[in-house]
């Protein structure tokens, strides 16, 4: 069976040297400014360029390999790439077709999309589409992997749970699912963690009539932005303290490293703080955080009053009901901001920055906008987006609590949900399709919490009304040290087995993951 071999030895493994989780004695520096961010950040010794001085990338749009009345298909190689990050240095990475962050896919939502996955790295992989609607056997359970063509099947007798693949496979996304932006990342056992830190990590868009009929900002003004941290070495290469380089034996970090893996230096679409030249009009800007471990808080900088805030027009599922004016958003790891920046009172030469205000230093700037041109806008942000529909919690058949925490197993110590490590095998919670359940979310420090297969709504926060910024169709909360959040869920569709899990993604490399069992 899965699990319990592996689990073993990655508890083993985290344990190592690990007095400061063991001592029951809580390190202050796990918390960081705002007590919203966890890790330890590592420090690059390349030489880091000076904020702003990059162009902006925006990953290409990936053509379908054909197209027939129903589907698009697709077809993605995993494969090792040197690119270039750092100016002036080469750094290996593992990409979706070799480029960080992925290509970005894009799907109707009335059209089928199967994505044929082809593996040419040196491990195996798991795809996950986050915050995709889909069969539990195309949503990437953490075990059905797709192993390497050459793989030696020894290496994973103790996964038999998981239906493994081998080559390549494909991935198949039903129709239906409203726009929204989603995204695809590696979601393999244990490994999660250093395998999207090497750049196993994409867009994934839904697009449909009832949004475009909206006339937001589009074209060259609907730009998706990855935020992501990373560190380097000095020849370039990325540094990740996993505690088996080759990603083949042993998972975990190095103990300094098990609350979060934190980079110094800041990319967006792979791009260490960029500039991107923009006219004066309307901007759809879809943040992602596809980092480890980091929690930003964004916040912008500009001299024309309409570009100070954001509006909100959507978040992890798709469009909000309205939209909502933000002056700075807390974005942790797996969550999506869907939002507009207005430039059209911006001057010419006009500097628009954005920075982190829970960074210090270079990690307290994100990227900038220079007013480059004017021009006409004719979009429009209407006063009623999307019609959502609200869960009501008086309708809810029961209530399951999930606590977040560190905690002991045994003699070790690990990251674990009401006290138990991950178990491919057993469910946590066995839910019915079409029921209403409310699932209360608890936690020791920050965790923010995701689930598969279907958005939810948040009721709650600490027993009081959920905030401005957790709005709209959640998949992933982000809760602070010692917060209870009650969320509305109803799973619909897909019977099977899907996870659960803190997407801070050391702590779900290290047992914070459940399966819950739909039926
Ligand atoms: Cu973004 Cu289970 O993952
Ligand atoms: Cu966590």
């Amino acid at each position: 069976m899965t699990g319990r071999p592996n689990r073993r030895k990655f508890l083993g493994a985290a344990l190592t040297g690990a007095g400061i989780v063991g001592a029951g004695t809580l390190s202050v520096s796990w918390l960081v400014t705002g007590g919203t961010t966890l890790g330890s950040e590592l420090t690059s010794t390349a030489r880091l360029p000076e904020p702003f001085g990059q162009a902006l990338a925006i990953p290409g749009v990936l053509a379908p390999t054909r197209s027939d009345a129903t589907t698009d298909y697709y077809a993605i190689t995993q494969q090792v790439a040197d690119v270039q990050i750092l100016p002036g240095y080469s750094t290996r990475i593992w990409g979706y077709n070799g480029t960080f962050p992925g290509p970005t896919l894009q799907s109707s939502s009335a059209r089928r999309t199967v994505v044929t996955h082809r593996n040419h790295l040196p491990v195996p992989v798991v795809v996950h589409l986050h915050g995709g609607h889909v069969p539990y056997d195309s949503d990437g359970f953490p075990t059905d992997y797709l192993l390497p063509a050459q793989w030696a099947s020894a290496h994973t007798s103790h996964d038999a749970a998981g239906q493994v693949m081998r080559g390549q496979r494909d991935y198949d996304y039903p129709v239906g699912q409203p726009a929204a932006t989603l995204w695809y990342h590696d979601h393999r056992m244990d490994f999660t963690g250093a395998s999207v830190w090497k750049g196993l990590a994409g867009f994934h868009l839904i697009n449909d009539d009832a949004e475009r009929a909206l006339n937001l900002p589009s074209g060259a003004r609907d730009i998706p932005l990855m935020l992501t941290d990373r560190a380097f070495a000095a020849d370039g290469a990325l540094i990740y303290p996993g505690i088996d380089p080759s990603m083949t034996s042993t998972p975990g970090v190095t103990a300094e490293f098990t609350q979060g893996v934190l980079g110094d230096v800041i990319l967006v679409n792979g791009v260490p703080w960029p500039t991107h030249r923009v006219t004066t009009a309307r901007y759809r800007l879809r943040w992602l955080n596809a980092s480890n471990a980091r929690v930003y808080r964004l916040r912008i900088e500009s001299k024309a009053a309409a570009a100070e805030y954001f509006t909100q027009i959507g978040s992890d599922g798709g469009l909000l009901a309205h939209p909502q004016v933000l002056t700075a958003i807390d974005i942790a790891p797996g969550e999506r901001f869907d939002t507009i920046l207005d430039f059209t009172e911006c001057a010419l030469g006009d500097l628009v920055t954005i920075h982190n205000d829970l960074g210090t230093g270079r990690t307290g700037e994100i990227m900038r906008f220079i007013i480059a041109d004017r021009s006409a806008d004719t979009s429009h942000v209407p006063d009623t987006l999307a019609d959502i529909e609200l869960h009501d919690p008086k309708t809810a058949v029961r209530t399951r609590h999930f606590d977040f925490r560190r905690g002991d197993m045994g003699d070790m110590r690990g990251w674990l949900i009401n006290g138990l490590p991950f178990d491919a095998q057993r469910p946590a919670a066995d839910p019915r399709l079409g029921d209403l359940e409310i699932w209360r979310f608890s936690t020791d420090f920050n965790h923010p919490v995701h689930v598969h297969l279907n958005q939810f709504q948040v009721l709650s926060r600490n027993r009081r009304p959920p905030r401005p910024s957790d709005a709209g169709w959640k998949d992933t909360v982000n809760l602070a040290a010692r917060e209870v959040a009650e969320v509305a869920v109803k799973f619909t569709d897909y019977p099977g087995r899907f996870v659960m899990h803190c997407h801070t993604l050391e702590h779900e490399d290290m047992a914070m993951m459940a399966t819950f069992a739909t039926r």
